[in-house]
């Protein structure tokens, strides 16, 4: 049985689809339970539920063989993991962004609030700017509203929560979407199996 790990919350609908479009449908993944190892015995596939942050970790670990994740997770963890496949949905932009009317002070190191600490630190090291980093959790747009942070670095999907509190893109890092990534050991000893996902998934995206 081979082990796939499936992101839960946004992208796990749009993953699941394109699994279902391939024929690995699973009633089990689509009733909507806490279970988090769900066992598809028809395709001899047993998914595990886990937070998209981790499913790089339980891919590069050998927890799971086959996983789906974000470019995201994959640039911010550094996994060292198999990427075998653009999936073209959980499209996003990874960008710098803050109030409307922001103008930056260069003689202090910018405070930049976000999640993603390593894409950050990369990137403003890339373009030379001294920064200090004030990592956050998870409604990250609200550090420069409150002057927590002079700007965040975080992903831009539709662009409705940046404009709802009236942020804007300052500048872009880079664009992310869905990859489909296994485990590099993994790979060797089912290389079959795992080439014949990837192949089907390649016919619909
Ligand atoms: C993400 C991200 C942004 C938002 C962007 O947050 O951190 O806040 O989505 O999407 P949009 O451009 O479509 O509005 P998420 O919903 O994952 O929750 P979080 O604030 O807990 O990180």
């Amino acid at each position: 049985m081979i082990t796939f790990a499936l992101p839960k919350g946004r992208l796990a609908n749009k993953a699941y689809e394109l699994l279902k479009q391939i024929g690995y449908d699973c009633i089990a993944v689509e009733a909507d339970s806490r279970k988090l190892i769900i066992e598809d015995e028809k395709n001899d596939i047993r998914y595990i539920m886990v937070k998209p942050s981790d499913v790089s970790i339980y891919v590069e670990h050998k927890a799971a063989d086959i996983g789906i994740v974000g470019k995201d997770i994959l640039m911010e963890t550094g996994s060292n993991v198999y990427e075998l496949l653009d999936l073209k949905i959980g499209k996003c932009k990874i960008a710098v962004a803050g109030k409307k009317n922001y103008i930056e002070d260069m003689s202090v190191p910018l405070k930049v609030a976000t999640k993603y600490v390593k894409i950050t630190k990369d990137y403003f090291t890339r373009i030379n700017r001294a920064i200090e980093i004030i990592k956050l959790n998870g409604s990250i747009e609200l550090a420069p509203l409150l002057g927590l942070s002079d700007v965040i670095v975080d992903i831009v999907e539709t662009g409705t929560t940046l404009r709802e509190n009236n942020l804007t893109i300052l500048s872009e890092i880079s664009n992310s979407s869905a990859r489909f990534i296994a485990n590099k050991s993994s790979y060797q000893f089912m290389r079959q199996k795992i080439d014949k996902i990837t192949h089907e998934l390649e016919m619909i995206i």
